[in-house]
């Protein structure tokens, strides 16, 4: 973990114009700054940084946060490595004893050095190995991708390792997972007599290995086993490769295995990544959205693909947020994505991207083939089978589009799904409209309230705390705030800062919508004031008001104490002034 107020300090002392400039041109407009989106493609701006908020956010496309949240998105970097980017830059150091991943990296050191090393011996074995290199050929590979992906040749031999490692019996190499010891206490080379495809992490450093046989034979692919530095369920094979192509087309693709990684970029295809074994993960799909707007996965068309798309189509629902698009594309014919790429090439294949469908989508058609929806029967079937996915959807609008859809199919209405379903209402959407000003529920006057202190925070002191109730989304978000506040002493209003404050809270999303629409919606401050000022009153007229209520009701059933008639009495005094 990073502690807090290192987070806070780093964030004081970068400034966000400074930080986006590294990677775009910015051009000054009035007090903000403007370029086209990075996130979208565009041709004319609505990207702005505001260097007092510390705030960038784009008219476009929503996207928006503080000068981490830049760097995460812009780089697709996890929060950790973000927040050590931008230290590096203010020549800050990350604080050790609390940084327990540093620790671990300190630890994990020699052994990425051996994995680095036993890489560099495999590609210099391919070199020395005609049967390897025609291998490759015979699968259409030509030197200059087998150098792109690293690829090596383990040599047939027991303990060929033993020729670069001088402590092949030492402890390091078994930790890497690279070699064996058999029951004799016999120590020998895990991979021999396969090609090789180094597995690397975000900084380019092998962390594991794939090994295929050369020919027909059990296993067809063997894989490190999962070591201090290799994580199966986290890593997706060829990134470092991919990304640039995958930031230029806004799109990932994902396929099955190393070989169609490879033929696909052999053959043009450069935006597409695999994920180790075939399920992805909740940690895969999380890295996959933030890397691009659209990812689309394209499993193989049998049934461990058939598995994999399942499993993949169960994970994302949970992960998804609205404004990305995850797509399933089953490709025409039973070839794998490297059969179809190499037999068809390029364009065909890219035409086939185009097709894909969309999960939502791929997710109605599957419930609807499964059951029956021309019975009475097949109709319940199908809501019941929905329940289960519908309840794992967190994006609020994609939510209520599926449902709607397996509405139509089961002949009900979408609220007679939802309640069979026990959907409860998804916190608002941070790009839908605010809520009118004419007859607003409490949570809407603290939804008000909330962005009127995040436009400015020093109207956080002026808040009636006791009148906010924690019930509401809204309500618990804008305690949250207002004590923040008062904590950290925002410089200046320093949106970003706030916004890192509660990354990961249950608060978060909440925040930066609303810290987004105050960005987006720039009122003036006259009128802001005048909003916040009857937001409160409004705020106080609820409060009488449920007194009263509760008051009145108990003077129905003829238990008032003459205190409580007294202050009823003032109450509806108060109420009418
Ligand atoms: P496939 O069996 O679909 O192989 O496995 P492929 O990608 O088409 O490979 P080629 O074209 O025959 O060389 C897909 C992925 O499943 C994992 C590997 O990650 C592989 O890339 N796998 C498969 C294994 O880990 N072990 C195996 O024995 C087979
Ligand atoms: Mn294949």
């Amino acid at each position: 973990m990073i502690p807090d107020s290192f987070v806070q300090e780093l964030l004081s002392r970068v400034d966000i114009v400074d930080v986006v400039e590294r990677h775009i041109t910015l051009k000054k407009a009035g007090a903000n700054y403007q370029a086209c989106c990075p996130f979208h493609s565009e041709k004319t701006p609505s990207f702005t940084v505001s260097p007092s908020k510390q705030f960038y956010h784009c008219f476009g496309c929503g996207a928006h946060g503080s000068a981490i949240g830049f760097v995460m998105q812009y780089a697709g970097l996890g929060f950790v490595e973000a927040v050590e980017d931008l230290a590096g830059h203010l020549g800050l150091a990350v604080p050790q004893e609390v940084s327990t991943r540093s620790q671990e990296k300190a630890k994990q050191q020699p052994l990425t050095e051996r994995m680095g090393q036993a890489a560099r011996f495999y590609k210099e074995q391919l070199k020395a190995s005609p049967k390897a290199i025609e291998y490759l050929k015979g699968r259409g590979l030509t030197g200059e991708i087998a150098a792109r992906y690293g690829l090596g040749y383990a040599p047939d031999e027991w303990q060929g390792l033993q020729r670069v490692f001088e402590d092949y019996a030492g402890p390091a190499l078994a930790e890497c997972g690279l070699v064996i010891d058999s029951d004799q206490g016999r120590r020998y080379d895990r991979f021999r007599d396969r090609i090789m495809f180094p597995i690397l992490d975000q900084r380019s450093n092998v962390i594991g290995f794939g090994g295929r046989v050369l020919g027909a034979g059990e296993p067809k692919y063997l894989n490190s086993p999962e070591t201090v530095l290799f994580h199966k369920g986290e890593e997706l094979y060829g990134l470092p490769q991919a990304r640039k192509e995958i930031q230029q087309q806004n799109m990932v693709l994902v396929v099955e295995g190393y070989m169609d990684v490879v033929g696909l970029a052999q053959n043009g295809v450069q935006n597409v990544v695999a994920t180790l074994g075939t399920a992805a993960t909740g940690a895969n799909i999380r890295r996959l959205i933030r890397l691009a707007d659209r990812v689309v996965f394209c499993f193989d068309r049998d049934s461990a693909g058939d598995r994999a798309a399942r499993r993949a189509m169960e994970v994302s629902l949970e992960h998804l947020v609205d404004g990305k698009s995850i797509e399933i594309l089953q490709l025409d014919g039973t070839q794998d994505p490297d059969e179809f790429v190499r037999e068809h090439g390029r364009d065909a294949f890219v035409k086939q991207t185009q097709n894909a469908t969309r999960l939502s989508d791929f997710l109605v058609r599957k419930l609807v083939q499964e059951s029956n929806p021309h019975t009475a029967e097949g109709r319940a079937k199908l809501v019941n089978e929905a329940k289960p996915l519908l309840q794992k959807i967190a994006a609020p609008i994609l939510r209520v589009q599926i449902t709607k859809e397996i509405a139509k199919h089961a002949q009900l209405s979408q609220s007679e799904v939802e309640a069979q379903c026990g959907l409860k209402p998804l916190v608002r959407n941070r790009f839908a409209p605010p809520p009118s000003r004419v007859h607003p529920s409490p949570n809407a006057l603290e939804r008000i309230l909330l962005l009127t202190v995040l436009r400015r925070p020093e109207r956080a002191a002026r808040l009636p705390l006791d009148l906010i109730s924690t019930e509401s989304p809204e309500g618990a978000a804008l305690l949250a705030v207002a004590e923040a506040i008062d904590q950290v002493a925002l410089p200046a209003g320093n949106l970003g800062l706030l916004m890192e404050h509660f990354r990961g809270s249950p608060h978060a999303d909440l925040i930066a919508g609303l810290a987004s629409q105050a960005e987006r919606e720039a009122e003036d401050e006259g009128e802001q004031e005048e909003v916040f000022l009857d937001a409160i009153g409004r705020l106080h007229q609820l409060s009488l008001q449920r007194q009263v209520d509760v008051l009145t009701a108990q003077a129905r059933a003829g238990t008032l104490s003459t205190a409580e008639r007294q202050t009823l009495a003032s109450l509806l005094a108060r109420k009418k002034a």
